[in-house]
This record gives C-alpha cells, structure tokens and sequence, in this order.
C-alpha cells in the first residue's frame, strides 16, 4: 500500500515552510510527537517535573514497548539515553579490551565511533583493523569472513553511514559474527526509521540508534540494544543509582536489564516524545516507509545525475535515503546556503566525519540531500532546478 501523502503532510506542520531535505540532520517532527513533547512539558509546570513522571509513568515505559517492537527484541534488551553516540559508546566502553586483541572496523566508520575505537586500542594495545571495502563500496563480507579469528574481540559496523546512501549488508555480517561468536556492535543510527530492522534476523549483538532522524522524534533521545545474554557480561563504564542499587554492606548490585546503561535523570517529555515517534512509524509501516524513500532517493539521484556538473557519489548495491552530491566549481557550503536561502534545507559532509571513506576516494566534502516519506516529488524538482542554476 503507498502512504497517503496527503495525511503525511498534513502531519507535518513543517511542510509548510521548509522543503525539508535534512532528514538525515535531524526529521522534521510530527503532529502527534510535538504535541505529546509540550503537553507533557506544560504537565511537569502545572504539577511538578517528578510528580508528572509518575503520573504519566506508562507513557515513558510505552517508549521500551514501542522500540522493542521496531527492532524486534525484548523490552528488557533496551536503554533509552541521550543520542546514538551515547548508546554506542555505553556498549563499547563496556568491553574488556587487551593487548593482542583486534576491532574490526570498516570504511563506513563515523567520526565519533572510530575516535572511541582509536583511544581503547592506544589505551590497551589493541588493533584497530580496517576491512575493506568490495567492488559496490560495500563493507566486503568474504574478506570479512577471512579476518574473524580468536584475537577479534568485536565487529563495529556503521549500517547506514552519514555520508551517503550506502546500505551496508549487516545481515550477511551478523550470520559470520554469530558463527564466529564475535559480538557485533551495529551503528544503526541512520537506518532506524527509514528501513525495518530486526536485530534477530540481522543477528547484531548491539545496536545504537538516535531518535531525531528518520525516527522523527525529538533531539537528545536514543536507545541501545543489548542481547539478552550479553547484558550481563557488559559492565557500564558508567554507574549511578539508577544503573546500580548502593546495598547495606557498601557494595552495589548492578542491574539485570538493559537500563544498566542508563543514568537517572532524563528528559521525560522527549522520552515520551521518542515512543510517540516509533509508534507514529510503526503506523505507517517501515515496509512502506522504505519503498517511498528509497523510490524518492533513487530519483533525486537520478535527476541530479542528469544534471550537468552534478554528481552522485553514493555507494554501494543497496542505497537508501540518502543522496550525496558535488557540482563542479562550487564548494559544498555554497551550495547549501544557496539552497537554504531558497527554503530548501540539505546539509554539508564533511571529510572529519568519514575519513576512512572519504580520503579512499579522494573527497574532502559533499552536499547530502536526505529524504523522507513526507518530502514530495516537487521538492526535489526545486531542488536539481536551484542546483542546475548554481553550474
Ligand atoms: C552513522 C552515524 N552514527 C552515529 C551518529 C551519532 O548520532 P548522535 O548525534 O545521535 O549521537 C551519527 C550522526 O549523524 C551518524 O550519522
């Protein structure tokens, strides 16, 4: 069944103003996870911040429920935190490190995860290794399969990059991790909401993912998965009273779930706000919500691709929502003020973020249009118009 358009504009107060291409940024919000955000904000001033949590208890656990049915695992296996950052980070600083040991990693690899990487490994002795990439651009599996042996420790994998539309094939990696009983830690931040997921059939260990981009929800919310029998073998590098419980003799008993990665103080609206969001693409199906979005992605490419002095640079045999592009003689910057002083927003990728990707292939930065379900054929229309005028 195609989406209704209509009702998903009309859903998105955004739309009005904005042709909104930024959806890899941060998505423009939804009606429903505005309102649930505000409403619960006006809660914590009418009645107080602790008195509202507690009244409104079932709407933040709604929240574990919800992400437990999007990525196919247990309430239990899911810690609601800060961003994506923060999820990947309480997984992999939780890992017991040592000298001999190996990471792989790959050339989709974000900033912030191979900075993480890079420090443990200068810190213990540890390799950082680097699988390369096949012929598609893609994380190369065969060669993958061949480095898993005793010394790897874990198998860091970005699904989705924030550089461009690849789509990495993480089910083909999670059945040699499994195999091999090396955890995966998948990076999930840029696929969660654009795609199904399903943690089993991928057979991902861990999986990080942040609530503002195509999940549509507020910012400063994400959510980590753990396996059910791994939770316990991770020690947070992190603890507080909500993570932990003080007992009478002076040690502390961490606790079983998953929220043994949270901290205790949080931001109840945008949590609410984020289970408001996941049930809102839950609704629309991720089966459709990927067929819309990658159609629209494809013909962006397309038409920009048709565009002289435009190109794509998105890699990969699967390619999402994500589009990449340069125009010859322009820097990216210019072209994103450009665009944004016509109403359209895209964004800048730059080299920092990806540099294992980008230095390969010789790219300092690009322009990134990143679609959504909401986003209508006349914007991208605008958009290859304004572009070709800039050539
Ligand atoms: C692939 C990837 N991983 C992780 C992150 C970090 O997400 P967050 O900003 O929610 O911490 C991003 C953000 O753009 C990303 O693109």
């Amino acid at each position: 069944m195609p989406l209704d358009l209509t009702r998903a504009r009309a859903e998105t107060p955004g739309c009005e103003h904005v042709a909104h291409l930024n959806n890899a940024g941060a998505a423009l919000a939804p009606a429903p996870v505005l309102d649930a955000v505000v409403e619960h904000l006006r809660r914590e001033a009418t009645i107080g911040g602790y008195e509202a949590a507690a009244e409104r208890r079932d709407r933040s656990e709604r929240t574990y429920d919800a992400i437990a049915t999007l990525i196919g695992c247990g309430r239990d296996e899911v810690a609601v935190v800060e961003n994506a950052t923060r999820a990947w980070d309480m997984a992999f600083y939780s890992l017991r490190l040592r000298e001999g040991d190996r990471v792989l990693t790959t050339r989709a690899e974000y900033a912030s995860n191979y900075i993480a990487l890079r420090q443990v490994a200068d810190r213990t002795g540890a390799a950082l290794v680097v699988v390369p990439d096949d012929e598609h651009g893609q994380v190369d599996v065969d060669r993958l399969a061949a480095m898993l042996d005793e010394r790897v420790k874990l198998v860091s994998l970005v699904h989705v990059p924030t550089q461009g539309g690849l789509v990495n094939p993480a089910g083909a990696v999670g059945a040699l991790t499994r195999a091999a009983g090396v955890p995966l830690l998948l990076d999930a931040c840029q696929s969660v909401g654009q795609m199904p997921i399903d943690v089993v059939a991928i057979g991902c260990d861990m999986l990080s993912a942040t609530g503002r981009k195509f999940l549509r929800g507020p910012r400063g919310t994400g959510f980590l998965y753990v396996r059910r029998d791994l939770i316990e073998r991770l020690e947070p590098p992190l603890l507080d009273l909500h993570a932990a419980e003080w007992q009478p003799d002076g040690s502390y008993r961490i606790r079983p779930d998953a929220r043994r990665f949270e901290n205790w103080e949080t931001n109840s609206a945008t949590k609410i706000g984020l289970g408001v969001a996941v049930d809102y693409a839950l609704g629309w199906g991720l089966d459709a919500v990927k067929a819309r979005v990658y159609a629209l992605a494809a013909e962006l490419r397309a038409g920009l691709d048709a565009t002289p002095g435009v190109r794509t640079h998105d890699l990969g045999e699967e390619r999402c929502a994500i589009v990449t592009f340069s125009v010859a003689g322009r820097p990216a910057a210019e072209v994103v003020a450009a665009l944004a002083a016509d109403g359209i927003n895209v964004s800048l990728s730059p080299g920092s973020y990806s540099r294992l990707d980008f230095e390969r292939r010789g790219l300092d930065e690009l322009v990134r249009a990143s679609v959504h379900y909401y986003n209508e054929v006349a914007e991208l229309d605008r958009l290859i118009e304004r572009v070709a005028a800039l050539h």
